[in-house]
């Protein structure tokens, strides 16, 4: 995947340089490669469908990549970059994407398909918000039509994922202040995050908010005690050993609890 996305940079950089004017989001269109790799689309759906019949948390895993992908200096695909021995860490380094981002391999398969047939024309960015959208449709049968023509970037830089994705610490106002940086309003914040109805959190993301939380509270007061109730049953204290030892349990993420009323609620 990196190795062709990375090759894919340059010539991407080169159309950039080439024609400016048709790169700015106002030219995104549905059905950009209709013309130039007709069967980008259909390659990628297909790519996307066999991997999540074999694993449904892929889908999970996509959507993910592409909020990661786009907070972070816009859906250029420099989440898909590696760093190279030497040189500074990208943002597939960052605690937030590694180990756990996941669905690289899809992403992979599909880049690969592509070029076979259509070389040098479809980006790894489209390819991403792609498969978030086919992966949308295949978990929760929504869909929708997503505009294309994103351009690949060559920059990816650890820090930046620091400076614009929302840790897990993160409450509802900072959350809401950084989706506001992007240009999004709380509708918009509390409405993606319907995005954690599938999937998983690794306990280590919470484990604190549960058995230690400051030198008074061990539980985080702010969350409903019913709901760490059964966090702790998902995620016991035997866990807090395992991480440490390298090993990292997972449990399955919800908003069927109403974490993102509270949120709308406590910021209108
Ligand atoms: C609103 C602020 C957000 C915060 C604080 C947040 C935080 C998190 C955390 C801590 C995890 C668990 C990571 C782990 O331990 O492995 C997670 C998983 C996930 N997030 Fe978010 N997230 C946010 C927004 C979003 C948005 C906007 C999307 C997509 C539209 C999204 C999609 C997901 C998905 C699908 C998973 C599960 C991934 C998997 O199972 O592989 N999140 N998020
Ligand atoms: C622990 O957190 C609670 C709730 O945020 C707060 O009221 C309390 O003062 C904190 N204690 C310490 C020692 O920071």
């Amino acid at each position: 995947m990196t190795l062709l996305c990375s090759k894919f940079h340059i010539i991407a950089l080169l159309s950039f340089m080439l024609g400016c004017s048709i790169v700015a989001s106002a030219s995104l269109k549905v059905g950009f490669y209709t013309q130039t790799c007709p069967s980008a689309e259909t390659i990628v759906r297909k790519a996307v469908n066999k991997a999540v019949s074999l694993n449904p948390g892929i889908a999970a895993g996509l959507i993910r990549m592409y909020f990661h992908d786009c907070f972070v200096r816009g859906c250029d695909a420099s989440v898909l970059l590696r760093s190279v021995p030497g040189n500074p860490p990208t943002e597939m380094d960052h605690p937030a994407n590694s180990p756990s981002l996941r669905g690289f391999e899809v992403i992979d398969e599909a880049k690969a398909q592509i070029e076979a047939q259509c070389p040098g024309t479809v980006s790894c960015a489209d390819i991403i918000a792609f498969a978030a959208r086919d992966s949308t449709y295949k978990a929760g049968g929504i869909y929708y039509a997503i505009p294309a023509g994103r351009r690949d970037g060559r920059v990816s830089i650890i820090d930046e994922v620091t400076q614009n994705l929302p840790p897990p610490s993160f409450n509802a106002q900072q959350i809401a202040q950084l989706f506001a940086r992007k240009g999004m309003s709380v509708d918009e914040m509390v409405t993606l995050s319907g995005a954690h109805s599938i999937g998983v959190s690794h306990c280590s993301s919470i484990s604190n908010r549960l058995y230690s939380f400051n030198a008074t509270h061990a539980q985080d007061p702010s969350l409903d005690p019913n709901y760490a109730a059964f966090l702790k049953t998902k995620c016991p204290p035997q866990h807090l050993r395992l991480v440490l030892e390298g090993i990292q349990p997972q449990c399955h993420l919800t908003v069927s609890h109403p974490i993102a009323w509270t949120t709308s609620t406590t910021l209108n």
